[in-house]
């Protein structure tokens, strides 16, 4: 769970694969999406998001209760250390939303710590399926109320995001395992550290020019390795993140590096996570077979987004 923790303490973006306007939660088709699942609920509704993150779809859950002039009560889990509250934004409502959301971190679906029927609606956005669906699926329905209802949207394997997920730990292999481009920077760096703390100008060693400009050559193959825009975009964004370690040189520059292939590890697990958390026909299978052993009535169907699959939508209704 570490790359998960670390990652929601490090950012404040309220949804995982956030860039841009996604950062602030789920929008468009996808917040009108899951309005839809919201507004059969009634006033005093109990909610449970399971693998929150840093809380997107609780908040959105919590901002169309709100529209509603609603009271819901909105619970959020993660087996991650989460704790949104630290997070402030400048839009004030996300603040209050927050407020007023019951996370809780170190918790797995898989072991949820309420009682037989105790939500009107559990909920989850690309999360239910990163756990142990054989335990966590039986523990969403245990805790929902009768005539209560379970829906989550997962990675689908035909998604862009599934896709676009493979191509960048496909980059990321080629730059942390395949090429030796980290030793060639941490070489650089460490060569520079040296010199400053001598209080040589760096640019007057001819090793420093010689390793800089290997280096800078070295980028460039790397980019000329892929010819597709998608992979391109990759190894332009990685390289972009690069960067700045070698423009602004310190005596703590190899510290920097260290902890940026740290980062980039945990990076590297959320990707495979990602990937193997992935909806193939399989897993679908294996959903419907559990299901059938419970009084449930259920549906999954493709999620599409400006006419393109997003992810497979999982509705289960509990009717006893
Ligand atoms: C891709 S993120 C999605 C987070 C959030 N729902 C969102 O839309 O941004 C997957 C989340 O599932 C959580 N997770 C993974 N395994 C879990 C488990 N067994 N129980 C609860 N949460 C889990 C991770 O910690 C992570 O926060």
């Amino acid at each position: 769970m570490e790359q998960w923790t670390k990652y929601w303490r490090k950012t404040t973006a309220l949804n995982s694969f956030a860039e841009g306007q996604s950062a602030l939660g789920y929008y468009g088709e996808l917040e009108l999406l899951w309005q839809a699942q919201l507004k059969h609920l009634a006033n005093n509704a109990s909610l449970l998001d399971i693998g929150t993150g840093n809380g997107g779809l609780a908040v959105l859950c919590y901002q169309y209760g709100r529209i509603l002039n609603y009271q819901w009560s909105i619970h959020a889990i993660d087996a991650a250390d989460i704790n949104p509250i630290l997070n402030k934004y400048e839009d004030q409502t996300i603040n209050a939303a927050i407020s007023q959301i019951k996370f809780q971190g170190n918790t797995p679906a898989e072991a949820l710590p309420y009682a037989n029927d105790s939500f009107d609606l559990v909920c989850s956005q690309f999360a239910i399926e990163y756990t142990n669906i054989e335990l966590a699926l039986p523990e969403c329905i245990r805790v929902l109320k009768h005539n209560g209802k379970f829906v989550a949207i997962m990675h689908h394997q035909d998604s862009s995001i599934v896709a676009d997920s493979y191509i960048g730990l496909r980059v990321l292999d080629l730059f942390m395992v395949e090429s030796n481009v980290f030793v060639n920077i941490k070489m650089l760096l460490e060569l520079a550290a040296v010199l400053i703390l001598q209080g040589t100008n760096i640019k007057s060693s001819e090793k420093f020019n010689q390793l800089n400009r290997a280096l800078f050559q070295q980028f460039k193959q790397l980019q000329g390795h892929f010819c597709d825009e998608a992979t391109a975009k990759w190894c332009q964004r990685f390289i972009a993140s690069i960067v700045p370690l070698l423009y602004e040189l310190t005596p703590q520059s190899p510290a920097l590096l260290e902890d940026y292939l740290r980062q980039l590890v945990l990076y590297r697990l959320r990707l495979m996570d990602q990937i193997k958390a992935t909806l193939t026909t399989n897993h679908q299978h294996e959903i419907e077979k559990l299901l059938s052993k419970y009084q449930v009535k259920y549906s999954l169907e493709n999620v599409v987004i400006d006419r393109k699959i997003f992810g497979t939508l999982l509705e289960v209704n509990k009717f006893n």
